[in-house]
C-alpha cells in the first residue's frame, strides 16, 4: 500500500534531473505518474505553448478521471547579467519557468476543486527568494513562481487545494552539469569545488529535492499552504 495510491499526478520536466526523481518517487509510492518534457516522457510537449499547458490537465483528467496532484518542475536557466540578456532569453524564460506554471494551475484548479482538493507543488528556487548575482532573468522568473505560490496556496485553501514551493540551492543535475561545460569547466570538479561550500558538505542530489517535493504533496503536509520550502543544505545564497 503506498500513500499515493489512486491518486493521479502530473510531472512537468519530467525527463530531466529532478522531474525524473519526483515521478520515480510517486510511482513508488502508488500514484499513477504522468510526466511530460519536450521528449522521453509520457507526453511530450512544449510548455511554450499555451494551447497545450491549457488543455494538458483536462487531457489526463478525462484519461485518468481524477488529477490530484500537479507538480510544475520544468524550468531553464539564464545566465549572465541584464545587459547580456536577448528578447529570446526572456520571452523563453517567461513562458517556460512562469507563463507555464499559472496555465496549467489556472487549468487544474477547477478541476481539483470538483473532486474535493488536490496539492500543487512548483519548483522556485533559493534564488527565487533571496537574489543571487548575475542571474536576474532566472530570479525574476523564480521569485515570480514564488509569489504565484503564496497566492494560490491563499486563495484555494478553502477548496481543500494545496499549493507549495520547493526551493533548491544547487542540485547535481543536467542543469547545473551543462552549465558548467558550456562555460568550459569539468562539470565533476566544478561540482567537487561547490560541494565544498556547503556546509553540509555537498550539493544536493535530485532525490533530495523528490523527497521534499513527496511530502508537500501527501497527506503528511495537510496543514501546509503557500509555503516556500527551503532546500539548501545550510548554504545560503551568497
Ligand atoms: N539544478 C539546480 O541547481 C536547481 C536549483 C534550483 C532550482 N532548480 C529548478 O528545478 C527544476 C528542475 O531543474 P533540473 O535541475 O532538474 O534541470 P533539468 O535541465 O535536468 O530538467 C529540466 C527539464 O525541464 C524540461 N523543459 C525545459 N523547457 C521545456 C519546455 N519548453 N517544454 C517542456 N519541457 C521543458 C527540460 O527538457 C528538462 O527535462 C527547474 O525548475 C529548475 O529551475 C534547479
Amino acid at each position: 500500500m503506498g500513500q499515493f495510491d489512486g491518486k493521479v499526478a502530473l510531472v512537468t520536466g519530467a525527463s530531466g534531473g529532478i522531474g525524473r526523481a519526483i515521478a520515480s518517487d510517486l510511482s513508488a509510492q502508488g500514484a499513477i505518474v504522468i510526466g511530460t518534457d519536450r521528449d522521453g516522457a509520457d507526453i511530450n510537449g512544449d510548455l511554450m505553448d499555451a494551447g497545450f499547458c491549457d488543455v494538458l490537465p483536462r487531457q489526463i483528467h478525462e484519461q485518468t478521471g481524477r488529477l490530484d496532484i500537479l507538480v510544475n518542475n520544468a524550468g531553464i536557466i539564464t545566465r549572465g547579467k541584464i545587459t547580456e540578456a536577448s528578447d529570446d532569453d526572456l520571452r523563453r524564460s517567461l513562458a517556460i519557468n512562469v507563463e507555464a506554471p499559472f496555465r496549467l494551475c489556472r487549468a487544474a484548479i477547477p478541476l481539483m476543486a470538483a473532486q474535493g482538493g488536490g496539492a500543487i507543488v512548483n519548483t522556485a528556487s533559493c534564488w527565487g527568494v533571496h537574489p543571487g548575482p548575475d542571474h536576474p532573468i532566472y530570479v525574476m522568473t523564480k521569485a515570480a513562481v514564488a509569489s504565484l505560490t503564496q497566492c494560490l496556496g491563499r486563495d484555494h485553501a478553502n477548496k481543500g487545494i494545496r499549493v507549495n514551493a520547493v526551493c533548491p540551492n544547487e542540485v547535481n543535475t543536467p542543469m547545473i552539469r551543462t552549465g558548467f561545460e558550456i562555460r568550459g569547466f569539468d562539470p565533476d570538479k566544478a561540482i567537487a569545488e561547490l560541494n565544498a561550500s556547503v556546509p553540509l558538505g555537498r550539493i544536493a542530489e535530485p532525490e533530495d529535492i523528490a523527497d521534499v517535493v513527496t511530502f508537500l504533496a501527501s497527506d503528511q503536509a495537510r496543514y501546509i499552504c503557500g509555503a516556500l520550502v527551503e532546500v539548501n543544505g545550510g548554504k545560503p545564497v551568497g
